[in-house]
């Protein structure tokens, strides 16, 4: 049930949570913000925890956040340069990726238990393979096909797409049942008593990590990760010991790193893919084939209900045979692996701060690289000499994600009370910051919309990047400024 416990094999999560006190730590949802343009500028000090650490006051007002920016998605394209065969597979793959799964039929399988019917539900903006959509789609599906759920009240329309976690078991629950759904007749499975855990502080929330780029990440050897972390950029006047940053805390499968999840613990885009069909769709797969409540009167479909290759092949037919005789979760994982990494832009209009120069984006990114964000934000990451992609231009490819994908205390305020595998319960993997510029929400709970926000959350007792926050918070305006101006041009 835990899609992170299944693959490392962790049972201790329980008895961690209860040893560390992780209840007491659950963060409470914050009513959602209004737009950026209507944002008081310093409203956000009353959103963010402020734990006992104590923020030092600022030296300078802060800058403001330019929002998210306009215009067409500078995402969701595939990599430049795929072979004639893989392209075919990718657009049958993003073909299928959008296509909803039904209780039974050829997409068949969804539930008892689900949040959406599709990961094209969740990671969905700025384009399919991103992050939460506004409106939140896990509203409406509440009452998919006559489904009779009730809204748990973490979920609301202008809020985050969100995945609860149970802190006490570690699990993750899915918010709905199939329950008066036409077709499930005789199901009388009942949600989880949403009212009682909260009650209990007994949840934690996370919020979908974007896909775009993945399959670089997935590219990359474990020496390149351990190398990128201590490779400083030149002319910086810190280390990451005077920075109270810790390295070579990396998270780890069978295979060496890992990196995907906010707590990076899985490796691969496939493992993730069937963890996600079994823990947001309840839909069982080859490697999951069992379903996650086996109430006999609630199952339509024989399990697994993915698998491939297929006896026959998929219709409608596409141009590639392979891709046609492969599983929704394959499909998935083609999609996702050959999605392009987020462009960023040089220069862009803000409704909230007007024209922003390439000057002040270049100012910004020098000030985030001399405040020390840099020192868990690593800029660049190289894949290795192979790589699951026909073009040569892959290999030894140097990509920008801004991330060390190390696992760092980010402190009591951002304590989710989870564990998965190296990453306790105030542990996550360092964000990647490619495609910033277009994210509605931020932070593994989706809590704010505000990039000041974010930033002044990052400081709390024991968190590793406390001091960059002070460093941050003592730069001019127009540096603070420059900053975020910049991590929205990504
Ligand atoms: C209910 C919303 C939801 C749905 C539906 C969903 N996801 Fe996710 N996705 C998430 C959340 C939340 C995370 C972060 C999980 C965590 O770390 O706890 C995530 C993370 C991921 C990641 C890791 C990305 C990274 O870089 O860390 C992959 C890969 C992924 N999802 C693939 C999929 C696939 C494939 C599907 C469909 C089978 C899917 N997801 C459906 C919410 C969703
Ligand atoms: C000690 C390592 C570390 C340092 C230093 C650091 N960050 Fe982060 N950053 C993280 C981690 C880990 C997260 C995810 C935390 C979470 O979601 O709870 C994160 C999240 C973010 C996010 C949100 C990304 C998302 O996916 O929601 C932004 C933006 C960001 N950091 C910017 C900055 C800036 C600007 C600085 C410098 C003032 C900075 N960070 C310094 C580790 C660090």
């Amino acid at each position: 049930m835990n899609r992170f416990s299944a693959i490392l094999g962790l049972l201790a999560i329980a008895a961690l949570s209860a040893l560390i006190g992780a209840r007491a730590q659950v963060i409470d949802w914050v009513p959602f913000e209004p737009a950026p343009s209507e944002f008081p500028r310093e409203a956000f000090r009353t959103i963010v925890p402020q734990s006992c650490g104590g923020t030092a006051a600022r030296a300078n007002p802060p800058g403001q956040d330019p929002g998210v920016r306009a215009g067409a998605a500078s995402a969701g394209g595939f990599l430049p340069g795929l072979s004639a065969n893989e392209l075919a597979i990718a657009n049958t793959a993003a073909f299928w990726y959008s296509q909803p799964w039904t209780l039974t039929g050829q997409v068949g399988g969804l539930g008892p238990r689900y949040a959406t019917n599709g990961c094209f539900e969740c990671h969905a903006y700025p384009a399919p393979g991103g992050s939460s959509p506004i409106p939140n789609t896990e509203v409406a599906l509440a009452n998919l096909n006559g489904a009779t759920n009730t809204v748990p009240s973490f979920i609301t329309s202008n809020g985050p797409t969100r995945i609860p976690y149970q802190i006490s078991t570690g699990s993750i629950l899915k918010l709905y049942t199939v329950k008066g759904m036409t077709g499930a007749e005789g199901c009388t499975l009942a949600q989880p008593d949403f009212p009682a855990l909260l009650t209990n502080n007994d949840l934690s929330y996370h919020i979908p990590v974007p896909l775009f780029g993945l399959g670089l990440v997935e590219a990359t050897p474990s020496a390149n990760f351990i190398a990128a972390q201590t490779t400083l950029p030149g002319g910086v006047s810190w280390t990451l010991a005077s920075l109270g940053i810790t390295s070579g805390r990396f998270n780890h499968s069978v295979d060496g790193i890992s990196t995907l999840g906010w707590k990076g613990g899985v490796s691969s885009i496939k493992g993730f893919s069937d963890l996600a069909l079994s823990v947001d769709l309840g839909v069982s797969s080859v490697t999951y084939p069992r379903k996650d409540d086996e109430v006999a009167s609630c199952i339509f479909n024989p399990v697994p209900d993915d698998f491939g290759p297929r006896l026959t092949r998929l219709s409608p037919n596409s141009a590639s045979v392979s891709a046609d005789y492969s599983s929704q979760s394959d499909l998935y994982s083609a999609f996702i692996k050959y999605l392009a990494p987020p462009a960023a832009v040089t220069s862009y209009i803000s409704s909230v701060v007007g024209a922003v120069t390439t000057a002040s984006i270049a100012n910004g990114r020098a000030r985030f690289i001399s405040d020390g964000c840099v020192a868990c934000h690593t800029q660049d990451q190289t894949t290795g000499a192979n790589v699951a992609i026909a073009s040569p231009t892959y290999k030894s490819y140097t990509y920008t994600p801004w991330s060390d994908y190390a696992l760092h205390n980010m402190g009591t305020g951002l304590r989710d009370g989870l564990s998965f595998g190296a990453a306790g319960p105030q542990d996550f993997r360092t964000s990647a910051l490619w495609g910033t510029g277009q994210r509605y929400f931020f932070l593994h709970d989706g809590r704010t919309q505000d990039l000041n926000a974010v930033i002044q959350a990052h400081k709390s007792t024991g968190s590793e990047a406390s001091t960059t926050v002070d460093n941050f918070n003592a730069d001019s305006t127009g540096n603070q400024q420059d900053i975020l101006n910049f991590l929205r041009s990504l």
